[in-house]
């Protein structure tokens, strides 16, 4: 019988880690599993980019959240929120979508330019109709992207916007001197260029953006790409198009049948899929739980199904698959929403493990995809950081990426356990010279699971692992004990060339080891 307090043991190793108590109810069990990692079956680099992030002007992501403003009596860097301009630039932001979501449908960049006394109020739309000063705006977009080290990736307007609009939006960034929009931006704090790569050409066409079908976006695109080209020496703007809502079929090919194989092809095409949930976050149970969690092998077998769909139109795959909003999206609680802003809501040790199955599913799909943008930042949705008032603290969802950040850069590679179940052990696999990465997630609430690693071909010489885990998936970290969850060593042996380990119930691990071959 197994008690509720459970101490792990790795076999010849010294180090010892306590698990917390499971949820009351739960006796875990553990099963051995064995694992084994093919270092020659590569997958593709993942790249750093599919670890990117979306902040939108959206309840209390950008204002109140980022942004404090200067005068503000939180501790800020020009305007910016210190602590976290701190945790992001730790966590490692390699793209940062901006300003929405639904928002950047409304937007009209001059809004948020010049002098911030003068900028005008203005009324967002989507988001609650309640004003906004535009004190953040581009200049400050930017800035933030060079604290935290970000590329910046714009979402510009087609909904109610012109071609013209965002043409010149792309001027002001990207023209080095001497035309009179940059010079307005040299006014503005900012004679270097700007150089923007990332253009969205509109966000979710088919819905918020303008409830258009995928043929009447097709012919906006194609107008929109026309007039959005390189400038001075600012990058190749890499354009993306808005792609469908999870795996909508009719969408993509009506899209893509009205592109008409033009030159003025897309370099991104970004789709979105959320994870969501009937239950407010904390009040999940072990059902509502599953049902979140069959929604990643959804997620994996939409990103194989929309490649395939779009394959006939690009042979050479030059358009790049995207998912540029993703990420845990549960009942929100209208308290909650009062007090913190809109689609506010609380990141537990289940949303971790569920972003973290997320990031599995990218890493294994790394040859399919370019970019993925968790929803979103701050504040809102499955975020990163929560704040109030002066308080900031980093969630589960924060730590799962934390985890991940090893695996940024290395080549994927396959496993034995190839694909999303929802249900069972996750993982996906790196390589790089002689060090290998795996992450592991074990989704069950009531067994841990003693993993045996074998690298085909290879021996581990030396292992390392670190995880974040609680057995009460409704765990969470608050204002009041914000270091409730975070990653800590996790005890690993290596035998004969194995790495062992036991992953605890709801747990997020990050392995790294050596390897030398056989
Ligand atoms: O992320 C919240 C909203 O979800 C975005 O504004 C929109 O693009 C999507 O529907």
């Amino acid at each position: 019988m197994l008690s509720n307090r459970r101490t792990f043991l790795a076999a010849g190793s010294a180090a010892v880690f306590t698990a917390l108590t499971p949820r009351k109810g739960f006796s875990a069990t553990t099963t051995s599993r064995k694992l084994e990692l093919f270092p020659d079956e590569t997958i593709a680099t993942i790249r750093p980019e599919l670890h990117s992030h979306f902040a939108e002007h959206l309840g209390s992501c950008v204002y109140g959240g980022l942004w404090v403003g200067p005068s503000s009596p939180i501790p800020n860097m020009n305007g910016y929120r210190k602590s976290a301009v701190e945790y992001l630039k730790a966590l490692g932001v390699p793209v940062l979508r901006w300003p929405g979501g639904c928002f950047a449908d409304d937007y009209h960049w001059r809004e948020g330019i010049g002098p911030a006394a003068q900028r005008p109020k203005t009324v967002n739309m989507h988001w609650g109709q309640y004003t906004e000063d535009n004190s953040f705006g581009t200049h400050e977009f930017v800035g933030l992207c060079r604290l935290i080290g970000a590329e910046p990736y714009f979402a510009g307007n087609v909904g109610s916007g012109a071609p013209s609009e965002l043409r010149n939006w792309m001027e002001y960034c990207n023209y080095p001197a001497g035309s009179t929009l940059s010079e307005e931006r040299a006014r503005n704090g900012s004679p270097e260029p700007f150089n923007v790569k990332y253009w969205g050409v509109g966000n979710e066409l088919w819905g918020c953006g303008g409830n258009l079908t995928g043929d009447e976006y097709a012919t906006q695109f194609r107008n929109f790409a026309t007039f959005l080209s390189k400038i001075g020496n600012a990058p190749q703007p890499f354009l993306i198009a808005c792609g469908p809502s999870k795996d909508n079929t009719e969408w993509t090919q009506d899209f893509f049948t009205g592109m008409h194989g033009k030159r003025k092809m897309p370099d991104g095409y970004a789709m979105h899929f959320y994870s969501n949930s009937k239950l407010p976050a904390t009040k999940f149970t072990v059902e509502e739980m599953a049902a979140q969690f069959s929604t990643f092998p959804q997620l994996e077998s939409a990103i194989l199904h929309q490649r395939s769909l779009i394959d006939p139109f690009d042979p050479q795959k030059k358009v790049g698959l995207m998912v540029d909003e993703w990420g845990v999206w549960d009942r929100m609680v209208p308290d909650e929403e009062k007090s913190h802003g809109r689609l506010w809501q609380q990141i537990t040790m289940r949303a971790g493990v569920a972003t973290a199955m997320g990031l599995n599913v990218f890493h294994r799909q790394a040859d399919k995809l370019v970019m993925c943008n968790i929803a979103q930042m701050v504040n809102v949705l499955d975020s990163m950081l929560l704040t109030s008032g002066d308080k900031c603290v980093r969630t589960p969802s924060y730590y799962a990426f934390e985890l991940a950040k090893p695996l940024r850069g290395k080549t994927a590679i396959k496993t034995d356990a190839t694909a999303e179940t929802g249900s069972d052990l996750s993982v996906s696999a790196g390589i790089e010279g002689e060090n290998v990465v795996l992450m592991a997630v074990n989704p069950k609430h009531d067994e841990s699971f003693t993993l045996r690693c074998a690298v085909k071909g290879y021996s581990v010489k030396s292992a390392k692992a670190r995880a974040l885990f609680h057995g009460d998936m409704n765990a969470c970290n608050t204002f009041e004990a914000p270091d409730t969850l975070m990653p800590r060593d996790l005890a690993v042996s290596v035998n004969n060339g194995e790495v062992v380990l036991t992953l605890p119930p709801l747990s997020v691990t990050s392995l790294s080891g050596n390897i030398v071959k056989d």
